[in-house]
């Protein structure tokens, strides 16, 4: 992990490092010159195998690197960084893409934090329609692509206010189990931005819906300076759990706003948008769909009340009901 890249190091005779941008869990982020053409400048990502882990495993991490990156360098968003290449250096992995200038947006609500002041709703949902429009792109490919890691430090804003999503995919296949999925986020500090059936480490349910949530949690930092509990509490202290406010964190949000983060910060996936484009829908149409979902979801507790308050009656036929087929049969 020591083993930074000196500026002026060359790889493949075609990148030449000019800085390090990144220093993360699986490997650096470089700034480096792409000497084959000129004036291109681009973001070297590494990864450092576990030397740790068996060699079967390592096998198993280049061959997941190389499924990715081939997916990664198909895609073509304005606000995703073009993968242009990859390669193996000194039994290191590396992703080619475009270098994005500019700062990360927890630089950005760093310094409304520090001016005290809050960002402005309008310029927040200019950037969520960006995300939204790069997460519709990835969760439409075949098969979906999530990201599984939204948070402010993975979205970037340009000098031209134009939002770029980095740093999706790569990491999560390259994790050996579930466990230590959870050490990442949480040594990574993106607990706050994780929906419940990410921390669980039950990766097998973890759907478009997980990135809604990690979109939605992201959007409450930014409009508030403040990110929200996180899911694990919330889901721990059930009807004590410390409230979501956006309104009263910052009285100039919207209601629409405020009520569609809410939604998107459902604990159960079930509890949230069903797909990425309902939820662009519940941010930026007046009074969209959410009504029907909201009846959708009054209904549904309608027939769980109905059920609960008759338990007793609805114990009473069943048991009736095995009676009869018992003296019927016997
Ligand atoms: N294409 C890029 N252009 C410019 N900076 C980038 C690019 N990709 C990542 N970065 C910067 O490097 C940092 C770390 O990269 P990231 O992909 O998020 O790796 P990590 O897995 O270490 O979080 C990001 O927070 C971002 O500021
Ligand atoms: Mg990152």
């Amino acid at each position: 992990m020591s083993d930074i890249l000196t500026p002026g190091t060359t790889l493949r005779s075609r990148y030449r490092i000019a800085d390090l941008v990144g220093q993360g869990g699986m490997g650096a982020v470089y700034k480096a010159e792409d000497l084959r053409l000129e004036g291109r400048l681009c973001a070297l990502k590494e990864v450092i195998p576990n030397l740790n882990a068996s060699k079967a495993y390592q096998e198993q991490s280049q061959m997941a690197f190389q499924r990715e990156a081939t997916i990664l360098a198909r895609l073509d968003h304005p606000n995703l960084p073009k993968v242009s290449d990859f390669f193996t250096y000194h039994g290191r992995d590396y992703l080619v893409m475009d270098f994005v200038p500019g700062q990360d947006l927890r630089e950005v609500i760093e310094q409304a934090r520090y001016k005290n002041s809050l960002l402005p709703e309008s310029e927040v949902l200019s950037w969520a329609e960006q995300l939204i429009n790069a997460l519709s792109y990835l969760h439409h490919q075949d098969p979906p692509v999530l990201h599984r890691d939204i948070k402010p430090s993975n979205i970037k804003l340009t000098p031209n206010g134009v939002i770029k999503l980095v740093d999706f995919g790569l990491v999560k296949l390259l994790q050996p189990d579930d466990s230590k999925t959870v050490t990442v986020l949480q040594g990574r500090a993106t607990i706050q931005y994780a929906p419940l059936e990410q921390i669980g480490g039950d990766s097998e349910h973890t759907d478009a819906r997980a990135d809604i949530y990690a979109l939605a949690a992201t959007l409450y930092h930014l409009l508030t300076n403040e990110s929200p509990p996180d899911a694990k509490t919330r889901y721990i202290r059930g009807k004590n759990q410390p409230p979501l406010n956006i309104r009263e964190l910052n009285t100039t949000v919207s209601e629409r706003t405020e009520l569609a983060i809410f939604h998107g910060l459902g604990l159960h996936p079930e509890e949230r948008p069903h797909n990425i484009d309902v939820f662009k829908r519940e941010l930026f149409t007046k009074s969209a769909k959410r009504e029907s979902d909201e009846f959708q979801l009054v209904a549904a507790n309608n027939w769980r009340i109905v059920f609960w308050h008759n338990r007793l009656l609805l114990a009473l036929i069943g048991f009736f009901l095995f009676l009869a087929i018992i003296l019927t049969f016997s």
